[in-house]
């Protein structure tokens, strides 16, 4: 396997969502840069009817947090300690005006994976949130009408390392007595249906 193709696949092999963060704020070119990894996704009939809000500031972020719903099936264990909160913010919005597209949905997953990827390898923990208060953030940050928000990627250099568990018939994550989080993933000969070779 070449350099290339190895390093892609340990970036997605490896990634896992991330709820702590360092406090060391994620540089301005970097979050464009995640910013060209989504634009760059595939789109149904290449329509690119998603569209982006990065938010850095302090002040604004800080606003946006108490609107965010962390880790449910643990809570409040999940949610950021008060010096490990997020340092960024990327709003996923669907531009209505472009989106008759009953595929947007597949849009986004495709930019949205494309920008966690991206983050991982560059060292960058992300959480892709849909436990969201739509009205609320949309208030705070002045989104117009014609945006549907669909979610917010919580993003922050990593200050956590969650370790994947064998399936065992949970699907809900854990936390152990360290703090750890431990997240069951079913095996590929649980979700190979069938193989025809
Ligand atoms: C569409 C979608 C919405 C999610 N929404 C939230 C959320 O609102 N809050 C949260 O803490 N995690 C959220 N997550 C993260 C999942 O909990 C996480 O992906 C899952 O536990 C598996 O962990 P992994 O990403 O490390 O593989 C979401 C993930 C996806 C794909």
């Amino acid at each position: 396997m070449s350099k290339a193709k190895a390093t892609i696949y340990k970036i997605i092999i490896s990634r896992r969502t991330i709820r702590q963060f360092q406090q060391r704020p994620i540089p301005r070119a970097i979050l464009k840069r995640l910013i060209n990894a989504a634009r760059l996704a595939p789109s149904a009939a290449n329509l690119q009817p998603i569209e982006f809000i990065i938010v850095s500031h302090k002040v604004m972020g800080a606003r946006i947090f108490p609107h965010l719903r962390w880790a449910n099936y643990i809570t409040p264990y999940g949610i950021p300690a008060p010096d490990k909160k997020p340092t960024a913010y990327i709003l996923v919005l669907l531009n209505k005006a472009n989106a008759q597209s009953k595929y947007a949905p597949y849009d986004i997953g495709a930019a949205v994976e494309n920008i966690l990827l991206a983050a991982w390898g560059l060292g960058i923990g992300s959480c892709w949130m849909h436990a969201i208060d739509r009205d609320k953030i949309k208030k705070v940050l002045r989104i117009p009408k014609h945006y549907q928000l669909d979610s917010v990627i919580s993003l922050g250099y990593k200050a956590e390392l969650p370790i994947v568990e064998e399936y065992r018939g949970s699907v809900r994550y854990w936390k152990d007595k360290r703090g750890i989080l431990h997240v069951p993933k079913k095996s590929t000969h649980q979700i190979i249906y069938k193989e025809i070779i």
